[in-house]
């Protein structure tokens, strides 16, 4: 018999109750088959479905051990990806808003890494000189990429690791789409601010002298997140002012200056470990995103924590903010019907390359 296949305009028009019903029994109906993962900037409607919640890292690895026959990411797409390669082929990996995507991500395409490739041969020879690491947040073409020409993948949590590795075999990086994550972690592992140029990708060889792409150790491709760069360093100046004693921690997307200016500086894992460890009484400022902070503070504030955003204004990722209840619990009665919706699905020859490219990055920061 042909499976039901249900429209998502019958879930638009649900309230979230009504969704968080069907999603509950859909979990209930599918048990082991589906695991619905969620990335730590997920709304709370939608986060309190998940099985698993994690930063980038460990939703890859989590996507990578599963057994469930339908991995539904409520995240964004390369992150969605991500569980595609790294899981086995029988398994299906669902993104429940296709829309969702990163705006940082879409700062670099094949086309204008590529382009970057050629224009640095002019100056040196990439292949024997320049590894490639591409930021998480990329488009598995990019990840491909990197497979392609003996480089790697990095998440926020093991920049640091991954540049160790890629400087062990090439004497330069290639960093992209995020300058910040770049700089940030060239800077702790003592790497000069002039020997980290900015790749402005709409320019002729990325607007650099050939001296300024010699003298590089890092070529930081001119990428940066919509949601990070709303952090400015006057926001801790100020709350400095007014709590001597407080403390700062920042996700490594933010400005160079942002990151410099506080205590700690993590993934988004990071952050939830570090100020769910601290003591009561601690008052801290945190960059990143909004979801994460509210969460955040309403599970410290019982515990004598207080924990405040960073920006006096809201901001959020708002591609996260696209998986709604409604998404969810349409490819979730659609499963139950044996129906898959937002299927994602790597090429294969992409997707292989891909595949190197992040085994390694596993392998090395394990
Ligand atoms: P994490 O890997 O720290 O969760 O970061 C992902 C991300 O997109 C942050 O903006
Ligand atoms: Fe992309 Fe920034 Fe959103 Fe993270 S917060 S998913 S980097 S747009």
């Amino acid at each position: 018999m042909a499976a039901t296949a249900f429209a998502l305009q019958d879930f638009s028009r649900l309230d979230d109750a009504a969704c968080d019903e069907r999603i509950r029994a859909a979990k209930a109906a599918l048990g082991e088959r589906c695991v619905i993962l969620g990335h730590h900037y997920q709304r709370d409607e939608v986060f309190a479905h998940a099985d698993f919640s994690g930063d980038s890292l460990k939703l890859s690895k989590q996507a990578a051990e599963c057994d469930a026959e339908y991995i539904v990411f409520c995240g964004v797409h390369f992150m969605a990806e991500v569980a595609d390669i790294l899981s086995r082929p029988e398994q299906t990996v669902i993104l429940p808003d296709m829309a969702a995507g990163c705006s940082m991500a879409d700062m670099a395409n094949l086309r204008n890494v590529e382009r970057a490739w050629k224009e640095l041969a002019q100056v040196l020879d990439p292949d024997e000189q320049v590894t490639p690491v591409t930021y998480i947040n990329s488009a598995a073409d990019l990840k491909a990429f990197c497979g392609r020409h003996g480089g790697i993948v990095c998440t926020s949590s093991n920049a640091r690791g991954v540049l160790d590795w890629s400087f062990s075999r090439r004497e330069k990086v290639l960093f992209f789409p995020d300058q910040h994550l770049g700089r940030n972690t060239g800077h702790d592992m003592g790497i000069p601010l002039d020997e980290m140029v900015t790749w402005d990708f709409d320019k002729p060889m990325g607007g650099l002298t050939e001296e300024e792409i010699r003298k590089a150790r890092i070529i930081l491709w001119k990428g940066f997140c919509s949601v990070h760069q709303m952090f400015h360093p006057n926001h801790i100046d100020k709350f400095r002012e007014q709590h001597p004693d407080g403390l700062v921690i920042s996700h490594p997307e933010n400005a160079f200056e942002v990151c410099q200016k506080s205590d700690y500086v993590g993934s988004t894992e990071t952050i939830l470990k570090t100020v769910r460890a601290s003591e009561p009484g601690t008052h801290w400022l945190v960059g990143t995103e909004l979801n994460l902070v509210n969460r955040l503070h309403n599970e410290m504030a019982p515990k004598g924590v207080k924990v405040q955003f960073m920006s006096p204004v809201v901001c959020m990722c708002s591609t996260m903010f696209r998986t709604d209840p409604q998404h969810l619990a349409w490819v979730m009665d659609n499963l139950v019907e044996d129906h898959v919706v937002n299927r994602i699905r790597v090429p294969e020859d992409e997707a292989r390359e891909a595949k190197a490219a992040l085994d390694l990055m596993l392998e090395i920061t394990a």
